[in-house]
């Protein structure tokens, strides 16, 4: 039975709105169309998402989006069969701007809805591009809350293998950028000054590098980067490239390294990288070179389908639909979850 779903994501500073097909129990869904609007402007003048304004944005876009999403694919509202939007984690303005809509919209239309966990959004995104992984895999997930790895057997089927002590990959990016007055979002626009720099110009920590374990630490870094930005003073601005390019190579070295620590234990030929530093190019560049000396393959989500979007949050209600882990309700008195640990949808590893 084909089933079309829409999806809301408003967790943070994007606004997205999707729709997903998914025709038979077999297939993977298909994205119908999507439509996004970033905040990156407004808040820039704040140097960071502003919670309160990112709700009332969302409020502004949400509809429009979903307006243009079935003006592009020539669907109407009353083609929806179940309406899914991003439960959590996230700023609780936000999601419940998300959260409202989509459920407004399912008691209007009579539909069902489904709340879908953010990352979860992330994991499956790389089954939006037009070479789907299969499973089993390892997923490395890398976004500005998050760092970890994954054994991932199915849908719903995740063993964490190891995770961040203190900092994620996407905030020590943006940690170091903001220490190096790069502004928001530091990940983007340090990795483009580091394409000017030397990346052995510093020498910085490679936190847990040797830990034995699969486990990240990156709060260490952030401190490192501190200090030498200190001890340069003056000189800074001229040595700035060169201290991203340090940077980004400490950061991308331990992902890298961690990731093919992870397919050793775990015997997989397979890995998935998702998540807002997924887009780094350097990471990918180092993944794929490693990855091809193994003969190993790496699946990335489309990199416009890396940072936040509806299509993610689609996918991932209608992949659960579709292996049965969740049902959709008619449950409209919506909660939301600003912090939502993925162990919920975890298995015991
Ligand atoms: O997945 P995402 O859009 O949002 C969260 O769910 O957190 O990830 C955002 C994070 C930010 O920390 C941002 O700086 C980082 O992804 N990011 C990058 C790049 N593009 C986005 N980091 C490094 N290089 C990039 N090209
Ligand atoms: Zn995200």
């Amino acid at each position: 039975m084909s089933l079309l779903i829409l999806g809301i994501e408003s967790s943070c500073d994007e606004t997205g709105v999707a729709l997903v097909e998914s025709t038979t129990p077999q297939a993977v869904p298909t994205l119908v169309a999507h439509a996004l609007h970033s905040q990156i402007e407004m808040h820039q003048a704040y140097g960071g998402v502003v919670p309160e304004l990112a709700s009332r944005d969302h409020i502004r876009r949400v509809l429009p989006l979903t307006e243009a999403v079935l003006a592009e694919s020539g669907r109407s509202l009353g083609d929806v069969d179940v309406v899914a939007y991003t439960r959590g984690p996230g700023l609780a303005g936000a999601l419940l701007v998300g959260a409202g809509v989509a459920c407004a919209l399912g008691a209007a239309l009579d539909r069902p809805v489904l709340g879908v966990h953010h990352l979860e959004g992330h994991l499956l995104s790389p089954f939006l591009s037009a070479d789907p992984p299969e499973f089993p895999f390892v997923a490395l997930l890398v976004s500005g809350g998050h760092t970890q790895l994954m054994r991932v057997d199915g849908v719903g089927q995740y063993a964490l293998l190891g995770e961040t002590i203190d900092d994620a990959a996407g905030e020590a990016f943006d940690k170091s950028a903001k220490l190096m007055g790069l502004g928001y979002p530091g990940g983007p626009a340090l990795s483009r000054l580091a394409e000017q720099g030397d990346a052995t110009a510093f020498k910085l920590p490679r936190p847990l590098l040797h830990s034995g374990n699969l486990d990240f630490s990156f709060a260490g870094l952030k401190t490192a980067v501190l200090t030498q930005a200190k001890k340069l003073g003056d000189e800074l601005e001229a040595r700035k490239a060169d201290l991203a390019a340090s940077t980004q190579a400490a950061i991308v070295e331990v992902l890298v390294k961690k990731t093919l620590a992870a397919l050793k234990d775990t015997g997989l030929r397979r890995v998935v990288v998702a998540g807002g530093v997924g887009a780094n190019r350097l990471l990918r560049a180092q993944l794929d070179a490693a990855c091809a000396r193994l003969q190993v393959r790496v699946h990335y989500p489309e990199l416009h389908l890396c940072t936040d979007n509806g299509a993610m949050i689609a996918m991932a209600a209608a992949m659960r639909l579709q292996a049965g882990q969740q049902q959709p309700n008619r449950d409209y008195a919506f909660d939301v979850k600003p912090r939502w640990p993925l162990d919920s949808l975890l298995q015991a590893a």
